[in-house]
This record gives C-alpha cells, structure tokens and sequence, in this order.
C-alpha cells in the first residue's frame, strides 16, 4: 500500500483523451501554467483529426476518390504532428495509454485535484439482423476504404449520411439514402433541410424517408416503407449513419460520478461530474456532438479550475454540414421558435440575387434569418448554399453580441461578397 502511494506522481490536471476537447484543454491549461497529464491510447487529435472532420472535408474538397484517399494521407499527418507540437509544452505530460480511473484522484498512477474526462463517441449500429455484414461499414470504414464502391447504401440521413451521399455522388457513386424520419437532417430547419434533399435529389441521389431498416442478408438491405410494404436496395457498401454514442468505460465507477451508456456522462452546466473535480467535456457528455463544442467546454472548464469568469454563451452553437451545397445554422429553427410560443419575424433572402454567387456560378441557395419582432434582435440564421458554414459564423458574432437585424444592415459588408446576401434580407 505504502509503495502504491510513493510511486503516485501528482500534477494539477488530468485529462483523459486527446481530442479536440481534451488537447486544446491540454494546451490552454498549460499556457496558464498548469502541470498537465494527458492521456491518449490511440493517435493523438481524437475521432475529429483522424477519421471525422478533417478525412471528410479533404474529400469533399477533392476532385475525385483517387484524390481524395492521397490527400488524406498527407492532410491528416500533417495536423496530427501539429497536436503533437502543441502536446510538447514543457508543461504537458503526454501519456500514450488509455487513462483509467482508480478512484476519484487518481487515473493510472498520476494523481490530480482536477480531472477531465474527454474520451469521446463511437458510431452506434442498429439492431437488425445481418449488421454484421461485411459489407456493412460505418464512417471510419467508408474512410478506409481503398476503390469506390459501385453502389452505396447508405442507412440515416443525419450529418454524417448527408456528408458522405453528397461526395460519393461526386466521385461517381450510385448512392441510395434510407432514413427513418420524414425529413433529412432532423436538427436543421424544415425548409432548408427539404432544399437541400430536393438539389442532393437532383444530383441523382435517391432517397426514401419514413422507412425503416428491417434487415441486411449479404449486399441487400430491406426496408419497410411508410406504406408497411417491404422493399430493398442492392448495394457493394452499406454505410451505417444512425448516430453516435458516448464512449463510457468500467473503470468510470471507481471514480463515483454518475454515468450511462446511451447518455453518456451526467455533467452540471459547468460540465462538472457528480463528482467535484471531476468534468467530462465533449460527445461523452452528449450535450453537443460537435469538435468546436468540446474545444469550448473545455476552455471554460479550465476557467472555473482557474477561478475566472467567462461569457461563452454555449447556447449559441453554430454548426454546419458540409455538403454541397453546404448547410449550415446557429440559434433555433423557424418550427422550434413557434414551438416554444416565441414571438420572431422570418427575413430571407436568395443567392441567386447576389452578383458573386452569379460570378461564382453557385445560384441556388438561400439565407432565412429570424429575429424580434420589428428586426430587433437576432435570434437564430438557417443558411444553404455556397459558404454557408461562414456565413452563419458571421451572424453568430451577431447573436452572441445581441446584435439587432438594423445593426447588421448598418454593418457595412464588402462587395462583391457572399456576406451580402445578410444584408439582402427582405
Ligand atoms: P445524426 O443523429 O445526425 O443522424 C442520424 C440519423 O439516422 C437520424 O436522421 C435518424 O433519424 C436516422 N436513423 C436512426 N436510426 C435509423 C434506422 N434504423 N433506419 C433509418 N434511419 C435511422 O447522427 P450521425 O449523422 O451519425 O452523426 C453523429 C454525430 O456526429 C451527430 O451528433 C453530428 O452532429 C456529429 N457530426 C457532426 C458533423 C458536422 O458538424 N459537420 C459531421 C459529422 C458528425
């Protein structure tokens, strides 16, 4: 018992997972002059850098398969070496192996009055027979995917199945969309989210919604449609897109806080555990499956270690689905701002009227902005089309600093720019 305690290294935070959430933590903890040890048990830079975020929009910025699989293999790299760097400060302790709680202190052999639990999420499968397939795959299997399949299925029309139809429709892929909702894209607003399925419909992409997954046997999924008739589609891959799930493990219960596999981590508003000290930030919370969410939560964890105020108004979360055309949004939508009996108004405005998205040839898009009435104070943007991820970035500047439509109007906006269809809003 003696010797267990003697060979115990004290530091002043421990974080498990070096992820987005976890290694800007890392880094801004440190820069304050925090002694910080960081667990990672696989590549540093977390599901985001190595097979999320960063593969994806490398695809969706190359011309082809070919391209894109070359690319990624220096992209990724690249950025991870980067983690790397940010990980040799003097005062970060890298520790490459899956930290595991012994009790509420102490993660394997270091011992902290802080811990931040950043592990992340996994994809979650479906419950259908014959999901162990092999053709079946889920987003890091589509990745690691050497030739281009013929025929991709791909099951769930939420951020990831949305991403992956619309390039492999560029590369050349016959793709096929089964989504159990009436709509793609469940968190987005109703009318953007019918836009962008009508032109991703026109690029050749089939979809079928309100049906239901009933089995997989070999390369064919069979479906029930909203009729109750079964039908099915033939595919070379089956890709599974039906959400993520937090990634809990045992050893959590030696540290006590309140936990559970589909939820993920209890935190309070603070993103504190049930147990003081203890902070989960990131997907395993499932608060906000987002890299720029953990990446804030974290900040604003260290903060409260730190004792300092901050004003991240976590509310306000943009985010965006890169598609093309993009999607994007921040603040509620036009059906969930009447749901909850808020008095908005709705402005618009159209892409086709902007003079750069004529020059860039990128017409079809739209910007829906809802605020106060009388074009007081900016609620909420809901953006399709050519950059909407920065556009919506933009208006979330707005909303943050509670900004009015009139002050966006005042602002003056550079012409010729894709930034004017805000302006453009009737
Ligand atoms: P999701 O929750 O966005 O969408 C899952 C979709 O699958 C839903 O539309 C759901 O109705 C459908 N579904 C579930 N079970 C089904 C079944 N049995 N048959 C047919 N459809 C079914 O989950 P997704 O796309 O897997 O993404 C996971 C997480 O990763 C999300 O929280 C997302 O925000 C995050 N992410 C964010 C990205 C971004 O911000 N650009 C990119 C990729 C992922």
């Amino acid at each position: 018992m003696l010797n267990v305690q003697c060979s115990m290294k004290e530091t002043d935070l421990i974080i498990i997972g070096a992820g987005p959430g976890g290694y800007r933590a890392a880094e801004y903890a440190a820069k304050q002059g925090l002694k910080v040890v960081i667990f990672e048990g696989a590549e540093v830079g977390g599901t985001c850098l190595n097979v999320g975020c960063i593969p994806t929009k490398t695809y969706v910025h190359s011309a082809s398969f070919a391209d894109a699989r070359e690319r990624m293999a220096q992209v990724v790299p690249q950025l991870r070496q980067g983690v790397e760097g940010i990980l040799s400060n003097p005062n970060i302790t890298l520790v490459r192996e899956k930290g595991m709680f012994t009790d509420d202190h102490t993660v394997s052999g270091y011992t902290a009055p802080y811990i931040i639990v950043a592990t992340g999420s996994s994809s979650k499968l479906i419950p259908v027979p014959g999901i162990d397939s092999p053709k079946v795959v889920d987003s890091t299997g589509l990745l690691n995917l050497d030739t281009l399949p013929g025929r991709l299925c791909i099951i769930g029309a939420g951020v990831i199945g949305m991403e992956f139809a619309s390039v492999f429709r560029r590369f050349g892929a016959e793709v096929t969309v089964i989504e159990f909702l009436k709509e793609c894209l469940p968190a987005l607003d109703s009318d953007i989210a019918k836009r962008l399925r009508k032109q991703m419909e026109k690029e050749g992409i089939a979809f079928n919604l309100q049906c239901g997954v009933k089995q997989i046997a070999d390369g064919e999924v069979f479906f029930e449609n909203k009729k109750g008739q079964t039908e099915s589609v033939e595919a070379d891959v089956i890709l599974v897109a039906t959400g993520r799930k937090p990634n809990v493990s045992a050893d959590f219960s030696n540290a006590g806080f309140d936990y559970d596999e589909r939820k993920g981590i209890a935190v309070d508003e603070n993103f504190q555990t049930t147990v003081p000290g203890i902070y989960a930030i990131g997907d395993v919370n499932g608060k906000q499956m987002l890299a720029h969410a953990a990446e804030m939560q974290g900040i604003h964890v260290v903060n409260r270690i730190l004792g300092k105020q901050d004003n991240i108004r976590f509310e306000v979360m943009p985010a965006a689905i890169f598609t093309s055309p993009e999607a994007a949004c921040v603040g509620p939508s036009e059906d969930q701002l009447k749901e909850a009996g808020t008095p908005f108004e709705c402005h618009k405005s159209f892409y086709r009227a902007n003079g750069k998205a004529l020059a860039m040839g990128e017409t079809e898009g739209m910007v829906k902005l809802c605020t106060e009435p009388g074009e007081g104070r900016i609620l909420s943007a809901h953006i399709f089309g050519a950059h909407a991820a920065d556009l919506v970035q933009e208006v979330t500047a707005y909303i943050t600093l509670g900004a009015t439509l009139q002050q966006l109007r005042e602002t003056v906006h550079i012409h010729p720019t894709l930034s004017e269809v805000l302006i453009g809003v009737n």
